[in-house]
């Protein structure tokens, strides 16, 4: 018996395995059914009880040396082999709960989808920018108070490169890059140097809008602005136009909403009935002509809305931080809005 069991060692070990159906000859020659070492345990069985202990142990040796060898051909040759745990493919997986859309993501589609109904494309731009495209094109003189308006992260305290303060850039780039008739909407997130508080936060994002092509009047302005009001808060929507500042455009003038109390007063609107929503006017002939386009010949208008200051609106959220903290208590509230 011990003659058989080293005879059967070496044969294992001079057994040469090198693709996976000399694996499988390998585990039916000694393993199988009738393979040589269930016979050998066969034979064991009859053994006198004074030899078993010691050929026991060098049987248990065989068997196991035989079974390192499988595992570490299977391995080599990546194949599955009897002694890996299988997976059964056919049971149904673990159920994963749903996510959400973030409340950011649905009131920037909702919009994008608004005004591509009515003609609208969308433009991309870097969030890293120069301050030609932030500032300089847009009409503002170096050292001009108006770039105090937005608090600006210079990129390595170089005044050249920041990262944006608004969407107008884009604008900007898209002037430039084609010709009128333009009408586009460029969504993206913006920074400014400021505290985070329950109002305002460092990092936001806008929705910039240009119309530019032969005619175009703050009467199109007004109207584009209306049909926009009342697609994303309803029929019965108001809105009132503000005089205002932009260096970009001029006139300027920034739009309110009427508020879902009907002025009848609630903490939302304090009590005035009125919602303020975005910045617009018509594009300053200065940009037009920095960015190529014939003041003589093309007019154009602008608007620009910051989407958390839309979403804290209609869903009647009571604090910017919340769009950042990720909290799915929070997210989950939106769950059934696609
Ligand atoms: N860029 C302005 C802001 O961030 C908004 C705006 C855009 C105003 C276009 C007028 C026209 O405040």
């Amino acid at each position: 018996m011990q003659d058989k069991i080293d005879k059967t060692l070496k044969e294992a070990h001079n057994f040469e395995v090198e693709n996976p159906s000399d694996l499988e000859k390998f585990r039916i020659r000694f393993l199988g059914k009738k393979g040589i070492i269930p016979e050998l345990f066969d034979e064991f069985k009859n053994l006198p009880h004074s030899e078993k202990k010691e050929t026991g142990k060098i049987l248990n040796e065989l068997k196991k040396t035989v079974q390192v060898k499988i595992v570490e051909s299977a391995r080599k040759l990546s194949v599955k082999h009897e002694n890996q745990i299988s997976i059964d493919l056919t049971l149904p997986a673990e159920q994963l709960p749903a996510g959400s859309r973030h409340p950011i993501s649905v009131v920037r589609k909702e919009i994008i989808e608004i005004f591509s109904r009515i003609g609208f494309t969308v433009s991309d731009g870097p969030e890293i920018e120069d301050d030609w495209h932030v500032f300089s094109a847009l009409n503002f003189p170096s050292e001009h108070p108006a770039r105090d308006m937005q608090d600006t992260f210079f990129i390595f305290k170089n005044p050249d490169i920041l990262l944006r303060t608004h969407t107008s850039s884009v604008q900007v780039r898209v002037m430039n890059s084609t010709r009128p008739p333009i009408r586009t909407i460029s969504p993206g997130r913006v920074f400014r140097n400021e505290a985070i508080s329950a109002r305002s936060h460092c990092i936001f994002h806008q929705i910039e809008g240009l119309y530019v092509d032969e005619n175009v009047s703050f009467a199109d302005l007004k109207q584009t602005l209306q049909f926009f009001a009342k697609e994303l808060f309803g029929e019965d929507t108001k809105i009132r136009l503000r005089p205002s500042f932009f260096p970009f455009t001029e006139p300027s003038g920034e739009m309110d909403v009427s508020c879902s109390c009907k002025g009848e007063g609630c903490k939302l609107c304090k009590n005035t009935g009125w919602l303020e929503v975005l910045g617009c006017g018509m594009v300053d002939p200065n940009v037009l002509r920095d960015c190529n386009i014939d003041p003589e010949k093309y007019t154009g208008f602008a608007f620009g809305l910051g989407i958390e200051r839309i979403a804290l609106l209609k869903y009647d959220i009571k604090d910017i931080r919340l769009y950042f903290e990720n909290d799915v208590r929070f997210l989950n509230q939106f769950s059934a809005i696609i």
